[in-house]
């Protein structure tokens, strides 16, 4: 070839034993509990191995039922990871449903998951805590995720602490598929190591608690100007006047500003916070302003992508492609050991 090659490694070039497999949802507005938990990770690691990056449109179904909000939350989510820097030239990002074989291999391991253990799983029972119906698709959830994994090869797969059963559930189902229909010295299926980001990073949201979508205390990885600063401001803290010192590993607000802040400035801040004078409208004026600059390049280039969304798309159905090529073989040998037999293909 006489093309230029590129400088860092290609996805063809990297070493191929880690595979790092990892799903978001489109379910909502990505916020900052979303980018300190998982995104800023993936984006460090997508250049470091091969990876398949996809979003997880069927998985959202089970929850999120509205057409227009999920096609936008699909393409947003997208657009987003491009924004933070996401490389197509370095790993695969594409919509789970556009490798259709996924949901064929769920049906395959549906089969071999006994329904008690899904009735069990802890993702699943707080759901239904939090109200959702409780239909098959929620319940099958862990198993479309095996799936999700298996089919490209994953060996390591980068979630928070909250899916560290799924990902024993699919070590499990690919150990079952592996025991029912291969020969113990012909594995097909290797099991994937759960690769659970920094507990550190649990951020808190507007009212202290974790922040999440279900209890309406984000904010948003996008969120400026008045929006941000209103959001900033109504942080919860404790009464302790101004004048008096305050403990800052106890403060919300301190919590959020650790996120952003160098070592340097937080121990600065830390510093104002035990010496008192310092009060809690200085230390949120802060973080607005870290929040702000923190995200101004990305702001910037997501609007830019915003105007392009057929170069969202070009990225979504290469990377497609490329996930494809990789399930695809995977797949075939699926079918074999089963005795899935076709007479078109
Ligand atoms: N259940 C994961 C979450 O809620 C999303 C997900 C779906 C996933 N498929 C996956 C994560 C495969 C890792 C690998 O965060």
């Amino acid at each position: 070839m006489s093309q230029a090659q590129p400088a860092t490694a290609s996805p063809e070039t990297k070493e191929k034993d880690t595979i790092v497999v990892s799903g978001i949802q489109p379910s909502g507005t990505l916020h900052l509990g979303n980018y300190f938990g998982a995104i800023r990770q993936h984006i460090s690691l997508h250049r470091e191995h091969e990876a398949y990056f996809f979003i997880v449109n069927y998985h959202a179904l089970t929850s999120l039922h509205d057409a227009e909000a999920l096609a936008h939350y699909t393409m947003d989510v997208a657009t987003t990871y491009l924004a933070l820097g996401f490389d197509p030239e370095e790993a695969h990002l594409f919509i789970q449903s556009d490798v259709p074989e996924v949901t064929e291999l769920a049906w395959i391991f549906y089969n071999l998951t006994p329904v008690s253990h899904l009735e069990k799983g802890v993702s699943y029972k707080d759901k239904i805590a939090q109200g959702l119906s409780p239909n098959a698709g929620l319940l099958n959830y862990p198993v479309l995720q095996a799936a999700d994994i298996l089919i490209y090869g994953g060996t390591l797969v980068p979630v928070g602490a909250d899916q560290k059963q799924h990902i024993e559930m699919t070590r499990d189902t690919a150990g079952r598929f592996n025991h029912t229909f291969c020969d113990d010295d012909a594995p097909l299926f290797t099991l994937p190591e759960p690769l659970i980001l920094d507990d550190v990073s649990v951020v808190p949201g507007l009212d202290g608690r974790k922040m999440s979508k279900s209890y309406g205390n984000t904010i948003g990885l996008f969120d400026e100007g008045k929006d941000l600063k209103k959001k900033v401001m109504s942080i919860v803290t404790d009464s302790t006047p101004l004048d008096e010192p305050k403990d800052p590993e106890a403060d919300n607000v301190f919590a959020l500003i650790k996120l952003f802040a160098s070592d340097e400035k937080r121990e600065e801040i830390a510093e104002a916070y035990r010496a008192g004078g310092y009060g809690y409208g200085h230390a949120k004026k802060e973080l607005l302003g870290m929040i702000d600059s923190y995200f101004a390049e990305a702001r910037e280039r997501r609007r830019e992508l915003k105007q392009r969304p057929d170069y969202v798309r070009d990225v979504l159905r290469e990377g497609a492609r490329n996930a494809r090529a990789q399930a695809e073989p995977i797949m075939d040998r699926v079918r074999e050991a089963v005795g899935i037999v076709s007479a078109t293909r």
